[in-house]
């Protein structure tokens, strides 16, 4: 089983919300999980250009960083996503990655795979920041199992309580895959989804060849 990390502060080593992540990851470990992390602020991630390509080829056009991480996102089984907040959202260098993937979305690339969601702030909405990498994955057509926020402003026990927490989180991120957790709530989310997404595919269906075409091999649009 492959569990892959996704660090995107700019900050290097000296990254409180790595501290989360290296904890998650050796959680995993401990379950069996081989591990790998990726530091997507140290790689050359360019923005969409929303040039639609990717829908009509299953291709993105720009050739950097990007095509390398994605291979080993589909071929992992669980994903750790984390990111301190800035200002109230995700680093830009973790929604650039998120931008560039609407590929991912489109053919609902990670049915099947599990996340786990990883931030620090300086003072608060830890919530609103998970929330945006949950809803991410799910939107990706993948089942999140929560996640761990802590802000600095409580202090450095607070930090070691939420390393904590996030070791025993990949360690059920591991069990999560084993079992093939349910989430009703998430899967209702996926199949409301699928259902309005149908007409926007078939309404492009022209220049959308790629996305189209998987569709009906998955059996969602029905010739
Ligand atoms: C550009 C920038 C924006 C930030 N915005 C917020 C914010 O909106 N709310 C908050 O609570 N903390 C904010 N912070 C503080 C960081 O979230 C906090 O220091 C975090 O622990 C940094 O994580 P890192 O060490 O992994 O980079 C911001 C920090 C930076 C540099």
């Amino acid at each position: 089983m492959k569990i892959v990390g996704i660090q995107s502060s700019p900050r290097g080593k000296n990254s409180n919300t790595l501290k989360l992540l290296d904890a998650a990851l050796d959680g995993a470990a401990e379950a069996g999980a081989d591990i790998e992390s990726i530091d997507v602020a140290k790689l050359k991630i360019k923005y969409c250009t929303a040039c639609n390509s990717c829908h009509d080829t299953g291709v993105c056009s720009i050739k950097d960083d990007y095509k390398g991480v994605l291979e080993k996102l589909l071929a992992a089984d669980g994903i750790i996503w984390s990111s301190p907040n800035y200002i109230t959202n995700v680093t830009a260098q973790l929604k650039t990655l998120f931008d560039r993937s609407p590929l991912v979305i489109h053919e609902q690339l990670f049915d099947g795979k599990y996340s786990l969601s990883l931030t620090t702030a300086g003072s608060d909405e830890l919530d609103f920041v998970l929330d945006i990498m949950d809803n991410f994955m799910i939107h990706c057509g993948g089942s999140t199992i929560g996640g761990v926020g802590c802000s600095v402003a409580w202090g450095p026990q607070a930090i070691e309580t939420a390393i904590e927490e996030s070791r025993i989180m990949g360690r059920d991120l591991v069990e999560a895959i084993k079992e093939r957790r349910k989430y009703p709530e998430q899967e209702a989310v996926h199949e409301a989804w699928r259902e309005r997404f149908k007409y926007v595919v078939l309404a492009n269906k022209d220049h959308w060849t790629h996305n189209c075409d998987y569709w009906i091999e998955k059996g969602w649009i029905k010739q």
